[in-house]
């Protein structure tokens, strides 16, 4: 098979926020790409509104970590309806067609067999990313699509270095879930599960803290439980989860690691 190219589509992990959070591969790949998707709001999704649809809409958070590696005018934004129920029909039409058209500019010439596309995704492109939908709607288009994907550094995992959190350690067991997943789902991993991850728990928070504070997990000797959100932005907010008020809500962009142990020892902050 040497010597045969095809376009290729690469998912881009470019972590949850913090541009030092990137590994040298993204950064690589970003800069070599023909063309470098970033999502951004359509306005109608949990981003809320202030971003438009019609490509001026303001940067969003993979755009602005993109922006910090790569100074080529390669970067294209593709608005979406950030929703579980997410059409990605028109999205994936606007990245095929970058596929089959391949690229031109004054620098270069790359016919579409051998163009690569990237699509930068916060945390890990995959782990609930928009790129596990895209990718399939694209590769229904462009039947000899390549598709790979770059490991990103997940909000997990930020928010454990972030909070002196260990995650997990000799037996333990973890569970990462969106709250999305309704609160039972949320009860039965508390139940189970040593350390349960909770990602798009904004606005679930209270049932959330609610199901920590009977399992006597949130701040104690049968656990403890941090809440992180915007993490690595300007507005982040770290703090035990037992100190949010009963009744707050959080941002989409939330993250709560809740352990089945106290705060690790030297870990307090
Ligand atoms: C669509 S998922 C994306 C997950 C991402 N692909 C990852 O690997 O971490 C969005 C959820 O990730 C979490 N998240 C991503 N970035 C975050 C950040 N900067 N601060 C807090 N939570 C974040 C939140 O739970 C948010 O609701």
């Amino acid at each position: 098979m040497s010597g045969t190219v095809s376009p290729r589509l690469v998912g881009v992990g470019v972590g949850p926020g913090d541009p030092d959070l990137v590994t040298f591969r993204a950064v690589r790949v970003l800069r070599d790409a023909d063309v470098v998707f970033v999502p951004v709001s359509d306005g109608h999704g949990p981003y809320g509104p202030g971003a438009g649809g019609d490509g001026t809409a303001v940067p969003g958070r993979a755009e602005m970590t993109v922006r910090s590696h790569v100074d080529h005018d390669r970067v294209v934004r593709l608005p979406f309806r950030m929703t579980g129920d997410a059409d990605y029909a028109g999205p994936a039409r606007t990245v095929a067609d970058a596929l089959r058209r391949g690229h031109t500019d004054s620098q270069r010439t790359v016919t579409a067999a051998a163009v690569t596309v990237a699509f930068a995704t916060i945390g890990d492109p995959n782990l609930y990313s928009t790129f596990t939908a895209l990718a399939a709607a694209v590769t229904a288009l462009v039947p000899d699509l390549v598709l790979d994907t770059v490991p990103g550094i997940t909000a997990m995992q930020d928010l454990a270095a972030r909070s002196g959190t260990v995650l997990a350690h000799g037996t333990e067991t973890v569970a990462l879930l969106p709250l999305t997943a309704g609160v039972p789902a949320y009860q039965a991993a508390v139940d189970t599960f040593d350390t349960v991850v909770a990602y798009k728990g904004g606005r679930a928070l209270p049932a959330l803290r609610a199901v920590l504070a009977a399992a006597g997990r949130l701040d104690g000797p049968a656990g403890h439980a941090v809440y992180g959100a915007a993490l690595g932005l300007p507005e982040q907010d770290i703090r035990p989860a037992g100190d949010l008020d009963v009744d707050a809500t959080g941002p989409y962009l939330s993250t709560v690691l809740a352990t089945r142990r106290p705060r690790w020892p030297g870990r307090a902050r």
